[in-house]
């Protein structure tokens, strides 16, 4: 729990009547700070994760041109619609640990000529390669997305990971533009950012971080004119994989060890440097709750388990401002999500279904993520489809959408926004052990001045009687957005109504600038506030 600073505190907030207490609700606290903006929240911290693995590409994505399931050109209109609502802003591809056995040559030119590999990353299942960089390309295109790809170092090699560049890349009257013009694209294709590695700690080489940074600097050498640089992954509170890639990565020889980071900007390109974190309920990858029948206890571990991203975010960023004190570099959650017990028929297909326990984990992810703008400047959702907590699942021809894509949706207005800070007063959730925050609050400023709020309570028991107050501003109108249900385990099934749709969220007041509501147990709400016009600059002004 943070708290108030009192001052500021006091003066927006002594106004606002303590609301009664019940016995199925606590008191909290909330004071934005408009007056003191932040950083912009990048848009890709609602990027997506998309890996060859179980149905995340073949049926969630590509159902090939003959299909009876509606298509453009064999992927999926209904995903590509849904996908393209709520602003999906990048998608990373082709994995995952399937990318340290990828190999891009395999998946070009004519489909019924493509070899048939074996995805030994996943259950050996056989990789027809129809989804390939041109139906990828076709894809990101289609929902308006910038691609992220994920460069193979475990069984493939810079020049390999160059001439996949120089084939996407290449104007057309180039010897790699005409190979890719026979294949069905004249106009070269542009490749914002590129991934060195995955878990180079695991499937991804199994190396030591030593080792990665000169790999890295290797691949950096020969990728650097392409996009943006994305270092592997420390595994998530790996701290000493972060303090050795940047110390080695960083500086060639003791001798020419520079004392500015400027150095890294002319010579070394590290653009981001990525993070996999995954929740489950507890620390314990190997023992993984049910998606769906889980107890309270698995409940308050996961909730726990998520906090621990605000720590990482900090500790990583630590380790950043020694060596990069200006802020150049990012930190990108190149995976992050809910991980449950997988399918006993199926373990390597990582299908899960999606309940409300997802989007408290989504939306106080993003929430920690957002309040962490100035250094995270990227997250990608594992996975996408089908996979892991995804934002749609699919049957056949069926699609459904799940609570983690209405909490993306909801979140949209903070896309691009500029952070407001917040100050959040609220008592703890206890449980089994646990003791997390029960509230979690990120806030933003639009271009056109509205302030979207998003709002976690984690608490599945007790409602929260909220009062927000805003300094450097006074609140005009209010209206929010819930996503809450009766059951912890509650989630949409194919073809019913759906129980998690958000909902208008009754009872929203705003009486002398500042705002009252309840938010229910178990819930993601945002709200979007319209300031009153302040005076002047109005920096200085405060609610009455
Ligand atoms: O997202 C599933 C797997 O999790 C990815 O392939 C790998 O990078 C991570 O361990």
């Amino acid at each position: 729990m943070k708290n108030l600073r009192g001052v500021a505190v006091a003066g927006v907030l002594a106004c606002i009547a303590a609301a009664a207490s019940a016995a199925e609700t606590f008191e909290a606290r909330v004071l934005v700070e408009a007056a003191r903006p932040g950083a912009v929240i990048n848009p890709d911290i609602y990027g997506q994760f998309v890996e060859h693995l179980g149905r995340g590409v073949y049926e969630g994505i590509w159902v090939g041109p003959d299909s009876p399931i509606p298509n453009t050109r064999g992927i999926r209109n209904d995903v590509v619609a849904a996908l393209r609502k709520i602003r999906i802003p990048l998608v990373r591809w082709p994995g995952g640990c399937f990318a340290e056995n990828y190999h891009w040559r395999d998946a070009i030119g004519p489909r019924a000529q493509r070899p048939r590999g074996v995805n030994t990353a996943w259950g050996d299942e056989v990789e027809t390669n129809q989804f390939g960089t041109h139906e990828f390309m076709d894809f990101i295109e289609q929902v308006g997305a910038k691609p992220f790809i994920s460069v193979n170092l475990a069984s493939g090699s810079p020049a390999e990971a160059q001439s996949w560049m120089q084939y996407m890349t290449a104007p057309a009257s180039s010897g790699a533009g005409q190979e890719r013009a026979r294949n069905g694209r004249t106009e070269p294709w542009k490749i914002p950012f590129i991934g060195i590695g995955n878990e180079t700690w695991g499937c991804g080489g199994n190396m030591t971080a030593d080792y990665y940074s000169d790999v890295y600097r290797q691949y950096v050498s020969v990728l650097k004119p392409y996009g943006a640089m994305i270092a592997s992954d420390a595994n998530s509170d790996d701290y000493a994989w972060t303090e050795t890639f940047l110390t080695r990565a960083l500086h060639r020889h003791p001798a020419e060890v520079p004392t500015t980071f400027a150095y890294i900007g002319k010579q070394l390109q590290i653009d981001m440097i990525s993070v996999h974190f995954y929740t489950f309920s507890g620390n314990d990858w190997g023992r993984k709750s049910p998606a769906t029948g889980f107890s309270e206890a698995d409940w308050a571990r996961s909730m726990e388990r998520t906090w621990k991203t605000d720590e990482m975010i900090n500790r990583h960023s630590a380790i950043l401002d020694r060596h990069d004190p200006e802020g150049k570099v990012g930190i990108s959650f190149s995976e992050w999500g809910a991980w449950w017990a997988t399918n006993k028929d199926r373990p390597s297909n990582l299908y899960q279904l999606n309940t409300l326990r997802d989007a408290v984990i989504a939306g106080l992810s993003l929430n920690i993520f957002q309040n962490h703008a100035a250094r995270v400047r990227m997250a990608n959702l594992a996975q996408m489809v089908n996979v892991l907590q995804s934002l749609i699942l699919t049957d056949k021809e069926r699609m459904l959408l799940t609570p983690t894509y209405h909490v993306f949706d909801l979140y949209q207005g903070h896309q691009g926004a500029t952070l407001l800070p917040t100050q959040v007063e609220a008592p703890d959730y206890s449980s089994s052990g646990v003791k997390v925050p029960a509230l979690s609050v990120s806030a933003s400023r639009a271009i056109n001045g509205e302030v979207t709020i998003s709002v976690v309570n984690l608490d599945p028991a007790r409602a929260a009687n909220m009062q927000i107050g805003v300094a450097g501003g006074a609140v005009q109108a209010a209206s929010g957005q819930v996503i809450t249900a009766e059951s912890i385990d509650a989630r949409p099934d194919f073809g019913k109504p759906d129980p998690l749709a958000p909902k208008e969220l009754s009872g929203v007041a705003v009486r002398k600038g500042a705002v009252s509501l309840v938010a229910p147990a178990k819930s993601v709400l945002v709200l979007k506030l319209r300031l009153l016009p302040q005076p002047g600059s109005g920096a200085k002004k405060t609610a009455e």
